[in-house]
């Protein structure tokens, strides 16, 4: 699958987004080794720090239905945003030194870049 391709799944994830209170959608898409597609979208919650984000849905979701190998993932938002500090470790434990496509999901263009270059010096 091409990286567009990924992209533009991330984007149908961020259509689904609760974002209620900071009104900033995410989305991202997992692509497995098996070529299954795992989408997840950020949750806001009343209690704030029960909100969870795109990516980790999208992770926590594909291993629960037993998938564990993955080949990419595309992460998209309004500022082509990086994964905050808890997903990067998530990212780190959980699949592969990947390729991570950052898109803003309108242009055509994208960032690729791996999780040993954001998350250098990881714990565990
Ligand atoms: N968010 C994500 O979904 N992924 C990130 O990596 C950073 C932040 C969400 C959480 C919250 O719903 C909103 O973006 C604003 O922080």
């Amino acid at each position: 699958m091409e990286p567009l391709d990924l992209i533009k799944q991330a984007v149908k994830a961020q259509s689904h987004a609760h974002a209620q209170y900071s009104n900033f959608t995410v989305g991202c898409a997992l692509l497995s080794e098996n070529n299954d597609i795992v989408l997840g979208c950020n949750i806001e919650s009343a209690a704030y720090p029960s909100t969870m984000c795109a990516e980790r849905v999208a992770i926590y979701a594909a291993l629960s239905k037993g998938i564990t190998k993955f080949k990419a993932i595309a992460i998209v938002s309004s500022i082509s945003g990086k994964p905050c500090g808890p997903c990067r470790q998530i990212i780190h434990e959980y699949l592969a030194d990947i390729p991570i496509y950052i898109s803003d999901g309108k242009s055509n263009d994208y960032e690729t870049h791996h999780i040993s270059d954001l998350l250098p010096h990881p714990f565990g």
